[in-house]
């Protein structure tokens, strides 16, 4: 069991950030996007934004005026989101961003009074049973969709195949799934986990496959996912070190040369809660009629 909480870093989130841009299922937008509207700005909280890259992906394919608050932990992506503003909404309208230092597993509904739409890429995995089953309980109290991107699901495939690959991904996907005193992380059970809590609040879950699908134009991205992968397998399994050596080296080789190829599964998820009342305006959310209207209300003319 660990206790520790891992950081993220910034370079990480910057390579993967054009494979996630090029991963995402751009359909669940559209559904997003066709609902019916609703008037004024749209206060969109992002949690786990490290580096900012969902808003930078998202602001720019959503019509109208939109104001992000992007949650994080760790203050110096916060920072970085900071830095790196979306641009402008799909029809030209403004898009303003404010970060805050928050634990998202202890978010209460009046920390997103006003908000319109809940989105959160590449974090479910990271979260234990519980903190999903609040994380639920959260976003349908609002009365808000959830657009919930990029979650593992626990495959990967390499091409060429090697007889290793497969035990390094079960050592991995167990790595992820390991106990911490906060409870066992889900890794790639999020995606069911989010059917199943979601579900049970009477929310329709709509999901889609969004996989990295990286090669020789990748070398970098693929480089150090690579490295971190076996090295959390060798953590997980340290009886693995001993194999790794060589097969790190042939795969290394491969990389450089644009003779590997990876997918990397994952899963988007479109989270649309049952219909309810709407929750009190926030007072800066000025043009808005009522605030979380029925899950119906995110889009505006
Ligand atoms: C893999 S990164 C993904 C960042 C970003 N959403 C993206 O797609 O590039 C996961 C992020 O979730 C944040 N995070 C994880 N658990 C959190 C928690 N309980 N509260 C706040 N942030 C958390 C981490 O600090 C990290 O920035």
């Amino acid at each position: 069991m660990t206790a520790e909480i891992v950081r993220v870093s910034e370079r990480w989130l910057a390579l993967r950030e054009p494979a996630d841009a090029a991963a995402r299922a751009r359909d669940l937008v559209e559904e997003l996007v066709q609902r019916p509207l609703a008037r004024g700005r749209r206060v969109i909280h992002d949690l786990g934004c490290g580096s900012g890259a969902m808003a930078r992906w998202l602001a720019p394919r959503l019509p109208g005026r939109q104001h992000w608050v992007l949650h994080d932990r760790d203050p110096d992506l916060l920072a970085a989101a900071g830095a790196e503003l979306p641009g402008a909404a799909a029809d030209g309208a403004a898009v303003t961003v404010e970060t805050k230092r928050s634990d998202i597993s202890r978010l209460h509904p009046d920390d997103l009074v006003g908000v319109r739409l809940i989105t959160a890429s590449a974090l479910l995995d990271m979260l234990t049973e519980d903190e999903l089953a609040g994380l639920a309980s959260l976003c349908v109290a609002t009365g808000c969709p959830a657009l919930l991107t990029l979650s593992v699901v626990g495959r990967v495939e390499l091409t060429p195949g090697d007889p290793l690959d497969g035990r390094v991904a079960a050592a991995f996907n167990a790595h992820q799934r390991r106990g911490t005193d906060r409870g066992r992380l889900l890794g790639p059970d999020a995606p069911a986990a989010v059917n199943e809590e979601f579900g049970r609040l009477g929310a329709e879950v709509l999901e889609r496959p969004s996989p990295w699908r990286l090669g020789a134009s990748n070398a970098e991205l693929v480089t150090e996912w690579f490295a971190g992968w076996v090295s959390a397998a060798c953590e997980q399994e340290p009886e693995l070190a001993g194999h790794t050596d060589a097969y790190t080296r042939r795969r290394l080789a491969e990389i450089m040369t644009g003779q590997l190829a990876v997918t990397v599964d994952h899963a988007d998820l479109l989270v649309l809660p049952p219909n309810r009342r709407p929750r009190e305006s926030h007072p800066a959310d000025s043009g808005t009629s009522s605030v979380c209207a029925p899950l119906a209300a995110f889009v505006t003319r």
